[in-house]
């Protein structure tokens, strides 16, 4: 990226600009070399301007939210990070349906429709991660994802910079997946919500809640589910009867609690971390017979 284009980016962009930012400080598993730029925009005018700048000088544009389920390379991304946390993140209601924007808080969210006696989102009470994030990959547990009650998204034409409105039928998604066309950015979602009691929609948060605690390592660093559950059966069962727990290479280990987390015990790599799936990957093989597929990010060139 050259000197005009920063200057530019930093006069577009007032919410905050970084250059050679490592993104580990910025993905939930702490791994990442440096993104060639890393921008925060303070509005959604901000967003269109700097994403029609870069579009237009064909930078790669890589949307993050919380980081929560992606795996940086250690040689980084070659382009620029749009982070939506800073700028967009409003939640609203009107009646039952809840609208928030693709920076918000999944869990916040989770906890505001609970507050407004509107049930529907108690799943994600605890799924770290955004709105955006939560949109773009179908995230659910406990038995729910995104796409139930999503009723449509506001998505940003990233080079033309038009808002375009995406009904929910035109976004074709399945477990853990959803098919964005390229070039579209989202920015907000709204969702279908049904009136509810306070109190119980919070009695159910607490059941996941705890459920939880007792299940994932919540308190060490990860990226969630590292392997997509394959038809009928779960990568977490697999990768514990095929022996997997506590498996490590460098400072990427197997959960003890849930053999589908990896954890950072402190320093660990990508390069770490794309080994131990392999390791994972081949023993579940040669265990089940089963090949699984990952459901975390990769993102950036291999090291
Ligand atoms: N199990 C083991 N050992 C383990 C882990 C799980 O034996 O180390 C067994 C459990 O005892 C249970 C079965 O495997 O009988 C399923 O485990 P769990 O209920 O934990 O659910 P999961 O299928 O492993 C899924 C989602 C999670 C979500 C939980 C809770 C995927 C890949 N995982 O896990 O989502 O939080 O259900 O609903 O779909 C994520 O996507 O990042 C994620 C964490």
């Amino acid at each position: 990226m050259d000197d005009r284009l920063k200057q530019e980016l930093r006069a577009i962009c007032r919410g905050e600009v970084r250059f050679d930012e490592p993104m580990a400080r910025h993905t939930s598993f702490g791994v990442g070399g440096p993104a060639d730029a890393l921008l925060l925009p303070g509005d959604l005018d901000e967003v269109r301007a700097v994403c029609r700048r870069l579009v237009s000088q064909e930078i790669p544009i890589l949307p993050l939210g919380d980081g929560t389920n992606m795996l940086v390379s250690d040689a980084g991304w070659r382009g620029a990070v749009i982070c939506l946390t800073k700028g967009l993140r409003v939640i609203s209601f009107q009646e039952e349906t809840g609208s928030a924007e693709a920076g918000a808080s999944l869990s916040v969210f989770s906890r505001q429709c609970q507050r407004a006696g509107l049930a529907g989102m108690e799943w994600a009470c605890s799924v770290p991660g955004t709105l955006g994030g939560a949109m773009r990959g179908n995230a659910g547990a406990f038995g729910g994802e995104t796409f139930d009650r999503l009723l449509s998204v506001e998505a940003l034409d990233m080079g033309t910079g038009q808002t375009l409105l995406l009904k929910k039928e035109d976004l074709p998604h399945s477990y853990r997946r959803c098919d964005l066309p390229p070039g579209l950015l989202l920015l907000r979602g709204a969702f279908a919500l049904a009136g509810g009691r306070p109190e119980e929609i919070e009695a159910r948060m607490d059941d996941i809640l705890s459920r939880r605690k007792a299940t994932q390592p919540l308190y060490e660093r990860n990226a969630g589910c590292i392997f997509k559950n394959p038809a009928g059966s779960s990568a977490g069962l697999l990768i514990d009867q095929a022996g997997c727990k506590g498996l490590g290479v460098g400072g990427a280990v197997v959960s003890d609690l849930h053999a589908n987390f990896m954890v950072n015990r402190g320093g660990a790599t990508a390069a770490d971390v794309l080994t131990l799936i392999e390791r994972i990957r081949d023993r579940v093989r040669q265990h089940a017979g089963i090949e699984l597929e990952t459901e975390i990010r990769t993102i950036g060139e291999s090291p």
